[in-house]
């Protein structure tokens, strides 16, 4: 890593933090660092960086911008949903608050290219200005000219500006068809086995010594690699079943030293944990919680601690709610859990045997029956508004609902409530609903 310190222009000890922040990137950043050349010298128009998901790209980029105080404006092109803002985020990074006021509504390249040229002029670029682009394949979908232009931004601002797309796809799959200025190309290979080790096991946790979190790792490794390679699934799996790892070392059973004992203790778990690996897309959130609520079906009954941090928004707490109802309660005793006027005698209603609605499972419900016994358990009046739909689509989309209609049949949509007795009764804790005096399995 040393030639990485020797890179004129740039302080030798902001070159020594870059080579501490980026371990197995050394070879790309040394590359980068002799595309962008000295400070005060231009730069090459555009560079694209492409390679697979957490393949460092704009980890490389943020440390070196970083690290180096390089002038720069890194704009998410998810973020940017109108080209307008895109140019006024990079108005704004280099030259003040005050210039994207100077675009007029609706702005168009050129209107941007005269803003950027007329603050230019009045403030010149001492070093080298960078614009990073985050996700830059889509702005294919936008005006095929504004990628052109980006990519030869220099010359029509005539400043000494560089624009760095980052990108998971090859330049050859987004390239305008109408051609245009030709960036370089920068590749990020996949970490490999070792490197991804190397990177994982700087995370080590301060109480431990950097050798047990490495065996730690090599295990995690060990296990999951077949499956996944990415590093921020990887990083997020071993910051979950860490502690899981430490128990037996916390309880005094083992040494630091007895991987073997540690790892037959680990692996069932990690096993567990590989079923759910994908279910990542979900989000990590929910990963946890699933965790959690199994620890806590094994019997490490915590109270609602486990659940606590379930963030539903309120309405959205009893719309699942009364999925659960309408999920595990048979239609036909709706009129008796939820006419608001009850004067039905408990004890006279349905005291035939029945098999448990809970052992059969989940049953699907239309939509108007979710509405219905929703609009009777929450306490106050609400107005069947879009948001509450919105909400069920977002409960859908955690996977706490499940649509099990086609998506075609748009008139009559059926849903299953996906969620566990524990986490609907600690969901109805928070809202101070008791939901077992509505079931119709605890009567
Ligand atoms: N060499 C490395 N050393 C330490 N951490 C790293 C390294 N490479 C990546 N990471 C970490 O891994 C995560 C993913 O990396 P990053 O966001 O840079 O990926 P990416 O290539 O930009 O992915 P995407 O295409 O999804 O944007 C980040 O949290 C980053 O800090
Ligand atoms: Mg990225």
């Amino acid at each position: 890593m040393t030639a990485l310190l020797q890179h004129p222009g740039y302080d030798e000890e902001r070159l020594k933090g870059v080579a501490e922040k980026l371990p197995c990137r050394e070879v790309q950043a040394e590359m980068l660092l002799s595309l962008m050349g000295q400070p005060h010298q231009y730069s090459y128009p555009s560079i694209l960086i492409y390679g697979h998901r957490a393949s460092g790209k704009s980890h490389v980029m943020h440390v070196l911008m970083k690290e180096l105080e390089l002038p720069h404006a890194t704009v998410s092109c998810v973020e940017c949903v109108s080209i307008a803002l895109l140019f006024e985020q990079v108005l704004l990074s280099f030259f003040g608050c005050d210039a994207p006021s100077l675009l007029p509504r609706s702005p168009s390249l050129s209107d941007f290219v005269r803003v950027y040229r007329q603050q230019c002029s009045q403030s010149p670029a001492k070093q080298t200005r960078y614009i990073v682009m985050e996700k830059a394949e889509l702005l294919r979908d936008t005006d095929a000219s504004l990628l052109s232009a980006l990519l030869r931004l220099q010359e029509l601002v005539g400043d000494n500006v560089t624009v760095i797309l980052l990108s998971e796809i090859a330049w050859d799959k987004f390239r305008p068809n109408t051609g245009c200025f030709e960036p370089l190309l920068l590749h990020f290979p996949d970490y490999s086995k070792s490197e991804l080790q190397q990177i994982l096991s700087q995370n080590v946790h301060s109480s431990y010594s950097a050798g047990f979190y490495s065996a730690y790792i090599n295990i995690l490794l060990g296990v999951f690699y077949s499956v996944c390679r990415d590093l921020r699934e990887l990083r997020h799996l071993a910051a979950l079943n860490f502690s899981k790892f430490c128990e037996p070392l916390a309880e005094g059973k083992v040494k630091e030293t007895d991987t073997h004992k540690l790892w037959k203790h680990i692996e069932p778990h990690l096993k567990k944990a590989m079923q759910t690996v994908y279910l990542r897309e979900v989000s990590s959130l929910q990963w946890e919680q699933m965790q959690q609520m199994e620890e806590k079906e094994a019997g490490a009954l915590r109270g609602l601690s486990a659940h606590t941090h379930v963030e539903l928004p309120y309405y959205s707490k009893f719309l699942l709610i009364a999925a659960y109802l309408a999920s595990y309660n048979p239609a036909r005793t709706d009129k008796r859990f939820f006419l608001k006027v009850k004067e039905y005698n408990n004890n006279t209603f349905f005291m035939f045997s029945h098999t448990s609605n809970h052992l059969l499972g989940p049953k699907p419900f239309p939509l108007d029956r979710l509405l219905a016994i929703f609009y009777s358990v929450v306490d106050s009046r609400v107005a069947p508004t879009a948001s509450i739909f919105s909400q069920i689509s977002s409960l859908v989309t955690l996977q706490l609902l499940a649509q099990v209609s086609h998506d075609d049949q748009l008139d009559a949509p059926k849903y299953k409530c996906a969620v566990s007795l524990d986490f609907i009764c600690a969901i109805s804790r928070t809202v101070n609903f008791d939901i077992v005096k509505y079931l119709y399995d605890f009567l």
